[in-house]
């Protein structure tokens, strides 16, 4: 889909949105993060044109951003994109009641949470991991575990960044209550592991009170490598 014209009060939302959140992902965000955001460049008052995110990301990684209609793709068409590198970002924007919490995934959560990330290549390479197991399993159990890994790793991770917690995950990146809580301690947190994540249930409609933290992002590589490998072989040996 091409670029499409966003209402003013739709503009408005993202400069609410992107002023309350700078200056939080600047003192709890990841260095990877942080990184990436300054590398991006978004603009600050306005949402991104399709034109700016493809000037900046493609070079950086070989993936490409497309824009969809959908609210909520389902994950079997979200890894089919995936594993052609491209990443959806839908054009529905949270209404201003919203504004520091939603449920639902918007522009605001798949441009400012999770773009900046994808200016990295050895991040890209983290991603790119997802839909080759997602796409080889076998079984629901085997694809709800590794949606369950994405959430709590790339969407509600936090990283261990110099004996500090760092925020991580891109859904929290891109809320404002949620992050604050994160990021000031007043949640549980575990160490991400396959086993301590595949022993919770994933939480879609209220704020997470259980979060994983990696060490870092290839600890995170390697623990996932423990139960894509064993899929994507499977599936090779056919
Ligand atoms: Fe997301």
């Amino acid at each position: 889909m091409d670029d499409i014209e966003f209402t003013a009060v739709q503009h408005q939302t993202w400069a609410e949105l992107y002023a309350r959140q700078v200056p939080r992902v600047r003192a709890h965000a990841s260095a990877h993060y942080l990184a990436g955001f300054d590398l991006l460049q978004l603009p600050a008052e306005e949402i991104p044109t399709l034109a700016f995110l493809n000037s900046k990301i493609p070079p950086a990684t070989g993936w490409t951003v497309v824009r969809t209609d959908t609210r909520y793709t389902d994950s079997d068409e979200w890894y089919r994109f995936f594993d052609r590198h491209e990443f959806l970002i839908t054009n529905y924007m949270r209404p201003w009641e919203e504004l520091d919490w939603t449920p639902e995934p918007d522009m605001f959560h798949d441009i400012f949470g999770h773009l900046p990330f994808f200016m990295l290549p050895y991040y890209a390479e983290l991603q790119e991991m997802f839909a080759p197991a997602y796409l080889a399993a076998q079984t629901e159990e085997e694809r709800d575990t590794i949606k369950q890994l994405a959430w709590y790793s790339t969407e509600f991770g936090m990283i261990r960044e110099d004996g500090e917690m760092k925020v991580f995950g891109t859904g929290l990146m891109s809320g404002g209550d949620e992050f604050a809580n994160a990021a000031e301690g007043r949640l549980n947190y575990h160490p991400f592991t396959i086993e301590n994540v595949m022993g919770h249930d994933k939480v879609l409609y209220e704020q997470h009170r259980d979060l994983y933290v990696i060490e870092s992002i290839d600890q995170l590589k390697t623990e996932l490598a423990r139960y894509f490998d064993p899929i994507v072989e499977r599936a090779r040996a056919g």
